[in-house]
């Protein structure tokens, strides 16, 4: 273990009833809270027009949580102005001293909780459960990047001289760093990239999704408060046009882009085509998650995980199974307690605790889904969908739905959401599915559940995905313990909550002193 003293954080024990209730009752105050972001240096000339748009609960899309005040593009070249002038000053600074402030920022965050955990339900419509993970995973990941800025950018490391010279080797901040984050993680995939970028050495324009921006700008304002410099930690909230703006800019050294493979892509070409230096583009994409079950495993225990993969946090991890397929011979009876199971889950609004399924994140996001499940019950594909219960019609609700398929490949796009697609195949072809899995190009998580030790090793030297989970669910990954990424059109890697992804952001240099 090379961060001993460092554990995650023990989040909140909802379990507890003299730790929820008063939780509850503060949640039930912090109701009443109307948010705002904008940008962190905010332009007060009244020439300038700046669109400022209303943040409405996806739950219930009449209530408004907050608002959101989009950068300029004026501010945005302050803001990257700022930032560049100021990094030399953090570089220098030292891995131990930017590690204590990324520390005090955790600290901090855990001493919000309450306002985090009530922007995580009104603003992205997360379960409390989901709410409580996405904190810790948020705390643990400054810790995590504080660790590794102690390690790697306090002193140089000393390496051979074969001739008697000295040789060093130190690391060091790139410049400015742009991280671009989703909604579905808007916390957590906010503050990730950027504590990695900031232990590294660099300053950072950080864009978050531009249907949360409120929670961002509490986890920049208490980056601020803990000691991290202004300059040297902005917010620019806007849409992808703000996005667009950042990425294309010449003096970025990196972008760190967590989102859809599409905008992955549009940002890598803009990156290629701008002036400046060859930028470090980092992109943690999307997935078309597969979970492979053959007829030796646990019946209850492949209902639970898949139920979990697929419909916790309403289907909107990037890690969540899309696409099961059931060994021929268990087919019928395990897709009978699946389907038993998810007609228990309980839908509805992510503030009440009973609730398993909240909304999805907005109306084009339910829009898309919606044609997805139209398309296929079009095409005459068996499909088993829940009904929405009263007092769901002001959200964007989707009623978590089965399809039955062929294979993987009969999905073309990433389906965001609480829909599982189920297929089946002979014990003979299991070779063919992991390939068809490959096949999709996609490579982020993948479950199985067997209990024959030779099929895991089979799957795991075929499979082409970043983290492959065997007879558990295939999502939520711990910082440290499960780092998280993807490859090929999943994502670049490095991972997140690993060894080796704070060290993308930071450039090598060598010293060389001969005697
Ligand atoms: P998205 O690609 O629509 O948006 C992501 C971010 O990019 C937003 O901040 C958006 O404003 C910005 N953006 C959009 N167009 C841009 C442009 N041209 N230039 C610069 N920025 C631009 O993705 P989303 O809908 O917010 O998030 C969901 C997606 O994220 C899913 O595909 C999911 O699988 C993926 N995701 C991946 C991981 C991972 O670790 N691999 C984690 C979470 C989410
Ligand atoms: N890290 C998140 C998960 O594993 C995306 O579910």
């Amino acid at each position: 273990d090379i961060f001993p003293d460092r554990i995650n954080s023990a989040g909140v024990d909802i379990t507890d009833p003299l730790v929820r209730e008063p939780l509850m009752a503060r949640l039930k105050q912090l109701e009443s809270v109307h948010w705002h972001a904008q940008p962190t240096f905010c332009s007060d000339d009244p020439d300038f027009q700046a669109e400022i748009a209303p943040i409405n609960k996806p739950h219930d899309l009449t209530s408004e949580v907050g608002t959101r005040r989009d950068s300029l593009p004026e501010e945005i070249d302050a803001a990257i102005a700022q930032a560049s002038a100021i990094q030399p000053g953090w570089n220098a600074l030292g891995g131990e001293k930017r590690a204590v402030l990324l520390e005090a920022a955790a600290d901090l965050f855990e001493q919000h909780t309450d306002e985090f955990l009530s922007l995580c339900q009104r603003e992205a419509g997360k379960s409390l459960m989901d709410a409580v993970l996405e904190l810790r995973e948020a705390v643990d990941f400054l810790r995590y990047y504080a660790g590794e800025a102690r390690a790697m950018f306090s002193e140089p490391f000393i390496l051979p001289g074969p001739t008697g010279e000295e040789n060093r080797l130190s690391m060091a901040g790139r410049g400015v760093f742009a991280t671009i984050s989703p909604w579905n993680f808007p916390l957590a995939i906010f503050i990730g990239p950027a504590a990695a970028a900031l232990a590294a050495g660099n300053t950072v324009v950080a864009k978050p999704a531009e249907q949360t921006p409120l929670i961002a700008a509490l986890a920049v304002k208490l980056c601020h408060e803990a000691g991290i410099p202004d300059a040297v930690f902005q917010l620019l909230p806007g849409a992808g046009d703000v996005g667009e703006l950042i990425t294309s800019d010449p003096r970025l050294a990196g972008v760190a882009f967590t989102g859809s493979t599409e905008t992955a892509k549009a940002i890598n070409r803009s990156l290629a085509a701008r002036e400046g230096p060859i930028a470090t583009f980092i992109a943690e994409t999307g997935g078309q998650n597969a979970m492979i079950v053959d007829s030796s495993a646990l019946p209850e225990q492949v209902t639970r995980d898949v139920v979990a993969s697929a419909f916790q946090s309403a289907g909107q991890r990037c890690s969540a199974l899309r696409m099961l397929y059931l060994q021929d011979d268990i087919y019928d009876e395990t897709l009978e307690m699946i389907i038993g199971a998810f007609e228990a889950l309980e839908i509805g609004d992510p503030v009440r605790l009973a609730t398993d399924v909240g909304p999805v994140i907005d109306p084009d996001a339910k829009a898309a889904l919606e044609r997805h499940i139209a398309r296929r019950k079009k095409a005459g594909r068996k499909v088993w969908r829940r009904k929405l219960p009263k007092g769901t019609g002001a959200g964007c609700f989707v009623a978590p739905t089965i399809i039955e398929l062929d294979s993987i490949l009969d999905l073309k796009r990433e389906n965001f959401g609480p829909v599982l697609h189920v297929a089946r195949f002979k014990a003979e072809h299991l070779g063919d599915v992991v390939e068809e899995i490959n096949t999709t190009g996609y490579g982020l998580t993948l479950g199985l559940h067997s209990r024959i030790e030779d099929t895991r090793r089979f799957v795991e030297a075929r499979a082409r995905v970043g983290n492959f989970y065997v007879n558990r669910n295939q999502i939520g990954a711990v910082v440290e313990s499960q780092p998280f990424g993807g490859e090929g059109l999943s994502g670049t890697g490095p991972k997140a909550g690993g060894p080796h992804y704070v060290a993308r952001f930071a450039t090598e240099r060598v010293v060389c002193i001969d005697t």
